[in-house]
């Protein structure tokens, strides 16, 4: 099985999009687009990402304990723009707030997640963490998906 038939088929499992954040130890805050979010356990509460090992981000992610995730809404297009970019300036322009835990989570989405980390494993060429959920939000709004490797959006 070829990578790129892998990526193809899996990118017809249409997902949503999410913004996985966390701060670092410097105090900044560190964001990454992430369409692998996928609820895993109700009790204890878990939910994982799957992070590229070439992620810039990985490091800071793997010595992080407390996470944001946040799912963004059909208008947000442009913000999944920015945190899949090479900027190390994503958050510049964005609205956010620092959540209970202080984790940063993104303004006007439509579901938040405050987690702290479960454990995490390297799998091949990525690391799939666990994240136990503390606490978590839902708002109005549309859903912004990814399906074959495209923005899209439910239809009306
Ligand atoms: C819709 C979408 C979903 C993505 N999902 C993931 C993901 O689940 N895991 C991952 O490692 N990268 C994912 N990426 C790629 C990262 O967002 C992107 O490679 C990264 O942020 C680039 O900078 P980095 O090297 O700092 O991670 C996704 C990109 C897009 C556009």
């Amino acid at each position: 099985m070829s990578c790129e038939g892998l990526r193809c088929a899996a990118s017809k499992f249409a997902t949503g999009v999410a913004v996985l954040t966390t701060t670092g130890a410097d105090g900044a805050p560190h964001g990454m687009t992430v369409n692998s979010f996928t609820s895993v356990s109700c009790d204890p509460p878990i939910v994982s990402v799957s992070i590229g090992l070439r992620s810039s981000l990985l490091a800071i992610l793997s010595a992080a304990s407390r996470f944001g995730l946040s799912v963004l809404s059909a208008d947000q297009r442009a913000i999944s723009t920015r945190f899949a970019g090479t900027s190390d300036a994503r958050f510049d322009g964005i609205e956010w707030r620092p959540g209970p835990s202080g984790a940063p989570l993104i303004e006007n989405v439509i579901a938040t997640f405050e987690c702290r980390k479960h454990s995490e494993v390297t799998v091949g060429d990525h690391v799939v963490i666990y994240l136990e959920v503390e606490s978590a939000e839902t708002f109005d709004g549309e859903p912004l998906l990814y399906f074959a490797s495209r923005y899209t959006r439910l239809e009306p």
